[in-house]
Parts: structure tokens; sequence; C-alpha cells
């Protein structure tokens, strides 16, 4: 059997990575300034996370959510610790998109409204609901195309009030920063009056901080700089260091039905063991504010490179947008200067490292690509 032939690959093949750095089967070392995808939070091979791994692989891998399972009762505690949300509830999935699914339906059934509010350049996931809220027509199926997702331009707030002002709204969902959106922060003054808006109709809002949220942007969530809290929180990616798992934060207005939610792999065993260590090594080693110190070090030191037409970004959640199309630069970034980043539309070029990244290997990373860009 060939596999489902999807992905356009680089013919590199990684065997083995520690903390910043990852090696292929011919032995090259390169700097991982794209985390495998935002995913690999707390570095490659992180002993504290292998030691939790193997140990709680040797007890259980996996029991069903038909009992009582510390581990996850341990995570849900320490995570509403560590983020400042310990009055919220959290329910475990295993991607960024069942995130979503289940938020959008939970509000859903929480207004009993069918419509959902997005933004212009979402992304929000592949599963039905999730993809419909991402503005990419290409990933749609007409399946996913029921009608109910309407989206607005970002920064709108008179877009949204309209919207809104029809009646049938169930929830307003948005990124803490866009990323494949090309790293896009709402403004301040928007999110304050979208809390405001959401609050004061009964609208759930929804904050998907699957790629800013875990310490990436310097703050444990995004939405975090601007001090509101919103309804629902979604994250992924980082919070299990690439052990597939998905999360949903929900706030005590929400009333839990027995049914309503579930799922067969979500919040098990393992899954919950290497979160919970993600947790410990993210607040053991700083790296919230490692994020935040690292990542305003790199956005001062790109700005004014020659071809870079903007840097946005906060802490370790960066583009870099050029002003030609980044596809030859990437490559010879990963061929030739052995790095690895990631990219969003044609012209920028996206940083997404580990965030145990040290200013010694920002340097390294910035000596390089001021090499690739000459
Ligand atoms: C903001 C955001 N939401 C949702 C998702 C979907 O996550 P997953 O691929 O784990 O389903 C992604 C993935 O890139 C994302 O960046």
């Amino acid at each position: 059997m060939n596999l489902y032939d999807v992905y356009p690959l680089f013919d590199i093949t990684i065997d083995h990575g520690t903390d910043c750095k990852v090696y292929d089967t011919n032995g090259n070392e390169y700097l991982d300034l794209y985390g495998g995808h935002a995913v690999i939070s707390i570095g490659h091979s992180h002993p504290k996370y292998l030691k939790a791994l193997a140990e709680q692989a040797s007890k259980l891998v996996f029991y069903s959510n038909s009992v009582i399972n510390p581990v996850q009762q341990q995570l849900a505690r320490r995570l509403g610790e560590v983020s400042g949300y310990v009055d919220y509830s959290l329910f475990l999935v295993n991607s960024g998109a069942e995130a979503n699914e289940n938020a959008i339906k939970l509000a859903s059934f929480h207004t009993g409204r069918p419509r959902v509010i997005a933004f212009n350049k979402a992304f929000h996931g592949r599963t039905s609901a999730a993809v419909e809220a991402t503005d990419n027509p290409k990933i749609k199926a007409p399946v996913n195309c029921s009608g109910h997702v309407t989206f607005v331009p970002m920064n709108d707030i008179e877009a949204v009030r309209r919207e809104i002002g029809r009646g049938d709204v169930a929830a307003v969902i948005i990124e803490g920063i866009q990323g494949v959106g090309g790293i896009i922060i709402p403004d301040d003054k928007f999110m304050i009056e979208l809390r405001r808006l959401t609050q004061d109709t009964g609208t759930v809002l929804i904050l998907d901080e699957i790629q800013s949220g875990y310490g990436r942007t310097g703050r444990f969530f995004a939405h975090q700089h601007v001090g509101i809290r919103p309804d629902i929180i979604t994250v992924a990616k980082g919070i299990a260091n690439g052990y597939p798992m998905g999360g949903v934060l929900i706030s005590p207005m929400f009333k839990p039905v027995y049914g309503q939610l579930g799922t067969t792999f979500g919040g098990n065993h393992l899954g919950c063991a290497a979160a919970l260590a993600v947790l410990d090594v993210i607040d053991e080693q700083g790296l919230v504010s490692n994020a935040e110190t690292v990542g305003n070090y790199l956005i001062e030191h790109l700005k004014g490179l020659a071809g870079v037409k903007e840097v946005r970004g906060r802490g370790l959640m960066i583009a870099i947008e050029m002003e030609y199309p980044v596809k030859d630069l990437r490559s010879r970034l990963i061929h030739q200067s052995h790095v690895f980043t990631g990219a969003a539309g044609t012209n920028v070029i996206r940083l997404l490292p580990p965030l145990t990244l040290t200013r010694a290997l920002a340097d390294d990373f910035l000596l390089r690509f001021t090499q690739a860009i000459s």
C-alpha cells in the first residue's frame, strides 16, 4: 500500500531530535525554528518528558473514559493553575480541529443558536464545523458548506455587531494571533470591544489558542496580553510536545450534560502524563518569559534586514514578510543553511521554534538567515 499523497515533501528524513536541533538519517544537524509546526514546545526529547512517558507507559497507556482517571484530574488542576483559569473545566480531545469542533458544538448547545462568526484569513482545522469556520474554500468539500459560518473582516466590530444583531449567532471564534493567516495580531481595542459585545448579547466567545497558546507569545495565552477572559479556549499543538492531544477550557457558565460530548481516546493516561510533564517544564524552566525575551530579541534583529518588508509577532510566534516569494529562500534555508522554518502564503516565513530557544541559538539563526538572504 502507498501513502495517500497529500503532502508536498522536502526530501529529508528526520531521524531524531534534541532540544532545538533535529538530525537527518545522513547525520546532518538542523536548527529547528519551526517546532514541527508549533508542536514542540519544550524541545525535542526533553529528559523529564521522556521519563514521564516511559513511566506512564510501563503502568497503563489507556483505559476508557468510563472510569476515574487521576492523571486527567491532575492535568486539569495543573493547567488551571499555570494558565490562570482555575475556575474553568477541561474537556480533552486528540487534535486542534477536534477541540474547535467541540467548542462550536458546546456554544450551539448552550445558546440554542445555529450560526458562527469567524474572521477573514482564519484557520480553525479540517473537520466539519472547524473547516467551515476556516477561510479557505480550497479545503472545504460540499458537505462542509452548511451555511452556518459568516466571515467578517478582522478588527471590524461593526460587522460583528451587525451579524450578532440577526439574533441567531451562537459563537464568535477568533485566533489569539492568526497563524496560518500570516501572524496577524488582532487590535487590543477590538478584542476588548468584542468581549463586551459578545457578553452583552449572550454570544459565546471562543478563543482558538491552538497555535498562539501555551506560552508561545510570552503570556500563557495570547489573549492575556489584552486582559480579556473568553468563554471557551481551545488548545492543542504544544500541549503534549508531540503526543496528539487537544483541549477545551470551558467557563463555569456552561453546565455539563452527560452524553453531550465524548471521545474514545481523548484524555488517555499516556497523553495526560505527557501534558503534565510539559506544564512542569514550562513552569520550572520559565519558558513563557523566555519566549517573550528571546522572541523580542529576534523580532528586533530581523527588522531592517535586506529584503525584509515587515516583521510581525509576539514572543516566539513570528512572521518575516519578505519583498518576494519565499519558496526558494525556505529551500536554501533547509538544504544549505540547515534551518527549518514555516511559511504562510507566498511571501511570509513563519518562525514557531521550541520555547526553549536560547539567545545563542537565536544569534545562530540570525547569522544563517542573513547569509541565506544575501
Ligand atoms: C489556530 C489553529 N487552529 C486549529 C488548528 C488545527 O489543529 P489540528 O491540525 O491539530 O487539527 C490549527 C493547526 O494548524 C491552528 O493553527
